[in-house]
């Protein structure tokens, strides 16, 4: 098989139903964790319920445009804790055994097997750095707690570098990076899980537009990434960890 064979295999279901290895959930080997665990200076963002300014759905799908153009406007704190609310956040434990959660995406499973980080470059109020959203300190409410993770060394020059040269990303308030732990769907689908898990991370992107597109803000997702500098600079160890998709946001520049 060629390189396209498997890519074409790839996006095939062949395995459930079919031979699936036993899977670690099927061992009893217990669920790993919803999220990572928090150990940096925690911000909790403040309440997001004025921030959406364009509520009707209709709407929503008729304007939602990837932008890559943005004004120096920065962004709200309220904006920012939406855009993480919508794309992750925890809505409910699933079980009384707390195996799955369910959030404000769907997910293969509930594995939801995915962090969300946010590179600051201009959200009032908020020092500029790379952070993580802890979704697990803020379960079913609707509030966003954000962790510090480190500032930055040259934002303009990572972000361009992170997005494979896609300089203008690195004008946008921010920009939303979402890792893969592809352990927690493999836990449950051993190797079926890998194409679930890049459907599901489809469905983070379309939230997080349509999200900004209900802030009155542009966004733009990335699949061109720079897939070792993203990881090393997000501290991933590219295997049990690592980058899947980008999302920039910021006020658009009206053509
Ligand atoms: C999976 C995926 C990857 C994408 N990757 C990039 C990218 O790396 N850079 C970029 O500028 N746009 C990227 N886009 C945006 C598309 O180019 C855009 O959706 C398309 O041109 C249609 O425009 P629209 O989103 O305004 O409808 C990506 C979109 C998707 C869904």
């Amino acid at each position: 098989m060629n390189d396209m064979e498997r890519g074409r295999k790839f996006m095939q279901s062949p395995v459930f139903g079919e031979v699936m290895s036993a899977s670690d959930q099927s061992k009893g080997i217990p669920n790993p964790p919803h999220s990572k665990p928090v150990t940096g200076e925690v911000t909790e963002l403040p309440p997001f319920g004025g921030a959406v300014t364009r509520p009707e759905y209709t709407d929503l799908l008729d304007i939602r445009r990837s932008e890559r153009i943005y004004t120096q406007t920065p962004m709200t704190q309220e904006q920012l804790a939406f855009m993480l609310w919508s794309m992750q956040s925890i809505q409910m434990y699933r079980a009384a055994n707390h195996v799955a959660v369910l959030r404000t995406v769907p997910s293969a499973g509930a594995r939801h097997p995915f962090e969300l980080y946010a590179a600051v470059r201009d959200v009032t109020g908020l020092k500029p750095g790379f952070y993580r959203y802890a979704p697990l300190l803020n379960i079913g409410e609707k509030r966003v707690s954000i962790e510090f993770l480190k500032e930055f060394d040259d934002y303009e020059q990572q972000i361009t570098q992170m997005l494979s040269g896609q300089s203008f990303a690195a004008k946008a308030a921010a920009v939303l990076f979402i890792s893969c732990k592809p352990y927690h769907g493999e836990w449950r689908y051993v190797e079926a899980a890998h194409r679930v898990m890049l459907v599901d991370v489809g469905h983070i992107g379309q939230n997080a537009m349509l999200s900004a597109a209900a802030l009155g803000l542009g966004s733009c997702c990335f699949g061109a990434y720079d897939q070792q500098f993203c990881d090393t600079t997000l501290d991933f160890d590219g295997i049990n960890e690592y980058t899947v998709y980008a999302v920039s946001v910021g006020e658009a520049q009206s053509e």
